[in-house]
């Protein structure tokens, strides 16, 4: 819907969110409307660039992609981060391609150009040759980008007039700085080359409605401690609560950490006396592995919060969605976290990471980014190649004539409408202030939420 006021003037948006339950299905593939998000959604939002554990020392670099952009990302001196455009002012060659460290600089590969370490250019090789219009001064630096910290990551951001990083990832950001999101470390890191549009890949990992034929591995029917009628049963159920951990964690790879499954099997095995109510015995058994947990991590030396004082403050530490592309899932000590990039309107990079907290000080080779697998790779984990299963169907399901949008269950798939909606926003081209109150709205846990009101 237009919205018109006299600062600015929303944009038509093509096969717009009309309905907040209902996706059009051009949205997954039109060619004008991908365009449209390369040149209204992307440029305008914070990126998640590289983990700063990719580029611990002065000088490392890394080169981040996104469609036909490329950002180089610098560990500065002062360990600071620096962004610039990867295109060399004399005739645009990438400078850097990769990772690696920059001793004095960068120097295109064609002709030889240098730039500093701040990005000015420091050297045209046979100078003389080129009129001075063309050797202006700061005309021949790399474009710098925006870039700033937040969680372990590097954010870039191609808009010099959105809000601060932080600001846009709210209340995500608060709540995982008191997890101490910033403290995890990669155990592993995969990738998946994914044949259907990014939003598509996105939204098949934010409603919870499809475990149950998805997932069926994770429908546990004593895990509430009841099977049908009979009463709760205190082992029954810290059985089924381990039986899910184990499932998540092989599952997923280490979702739950493999070391907070045998703290929870210890547990387990000594028998714990826990109370005949159901809702006394489970609050009491989270209380104590929570605490089993903590102790273990700060134990060994790990920068770990203590998670029954997050547990009092209310905090759901499960599953956060920083808009657009980055998640964070964290269990108990660690998480796993995605990062969604386009390669295309029906093309998309999905990153897998398992984070974990390893004593402070323990040393750890850089992360490397892993080489794609293919979504029906044998490699993947049970749960991620459950969801790969299904999504080359649904993108190629889409085209069908007869198919015309998607019906969301308002209840269930809330955060898929919120979602969409925030992406009109975009690319409507509302001003800040319009989308920091929708930015809000998607930064958060994103199962069983409802439809909400976005305020556009
Ligand atoms: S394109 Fe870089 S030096 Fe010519
Ligand atoms: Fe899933």
């Amino acid at each position: 819907m237009a919205i018109v006021d006299r600062k600015w003037a929303a944009l038509p948006v093509p096969y717009a969110m009309e309905v907040p339950d209902r996706v059009r299905k051009e949205r997954y593939y039109d060619a004008d409307f991908y365009r449209l998000e390369l040149e209204q959604l992307w440029p305008r939002v914070w990126q998640m660039a590289c983990r700063l554990e990719e580029i611990p020392q002065p000088r490392d670099f890394v080169e981040y992609d996104f469609s036909d952009q490329s950002i180089i990302v610098l560990r500065t001196d002062d360990m600071g981060v620096a962004a610039f455009q990867n295109a060399c002012r004399h005739r645009g060659v990438r400078v850097v391609d990769g990772r690696g460290r920059c001793d004095s600089g960068f120097t295109c590969p064609f002709h030889g150009w240098c730039y500093g370490l701040d990005g000015k250019n420091t050297y045209v090789a046979r100078r003389k040759t080129f009129a001075a219009h063309n050797l202006e001064p700061g005309d021949i630096d790399l474009v710098p980008v925006r870039c700033e910290v937040w969680g372990g990551c590097a954010w870039i951001n191609l808009d010099d007039g959105a809000p601060p990083l932080r600001q846009c990832l709210e209340p995500a950001a608060t709540i995982l700085d008191a997890w101490k999101v910033e403290s995890l470390r990669t155990e592993w890191w995969y990738a998946c080359r994914l044949p259907v549009n990014w939003k598509l890949a996105v939204e098949a990992f934010i409603e919870a409605y499809h475990v149950v034929e998805t997932h069926p591995q994770l429908v546990i029917p004593t895990r509430y401690g009841r099977r049908d009628d009979a009463p709760f049963d205190p082992r029954a159920f810290v059985a089924a609560d381990i039986q899910y951990l184990r499932t998540m964690s092989e599952g997923m790879a280490g979702m739950v950490h493999a070391d907070d499954v045998r703290i929870a099997e210890e547990l387990q095995d000594r028998d714990l006396e826990l109370p005949d109510d159901a809702a006394l015995a489970i609050a009491t058994w989270t209380r104590t592995l929570n605490d089993a947990v903590t102790r273990w991590h700060r134990e060994r030396g790990a920068d770990m919060p203590d998670l029954n004082e997050l547990d009092a403050q209310g905090y759901n530490l499960e599953f956060f969605h920083c808009f657009p592309h980055y998640f964070v899932l964290p269990m108990y000590s660690s998480a796993s976290s995605y990062r969604f990039r386009p390669l295309g309107a029906e093309e998309t990079l999905m990153e897998i990471w398992s984070l974990t907290r390893f004593p402070e000080g323990t040393e750890r080779p850089p992360p490397t980014p892993p080489d794609p697998w293919e979504c029906d790779d044998p490699r993947w984990p049970p749960i991620p190649a459950q969801d790969f299963s299904n999504l080359p169907r649904q993108q190629r399901g889409l085209h069908a004539r007869g198919f015309e949008y998607m019906r969301l269950s308002e209840q269930m798939e809330g955060h898929v409408a919120n979602f969409e909606r925030t992406v009109d926003g975009f690319l409507a081209g509302l001003p800040y202030e319009k989308l920091l109150p929708a930015l809000e709205t998607v930064n958060v846990y994103p199962f069983d939420r409802p439809i909400l009101d976005l305020g556009f």
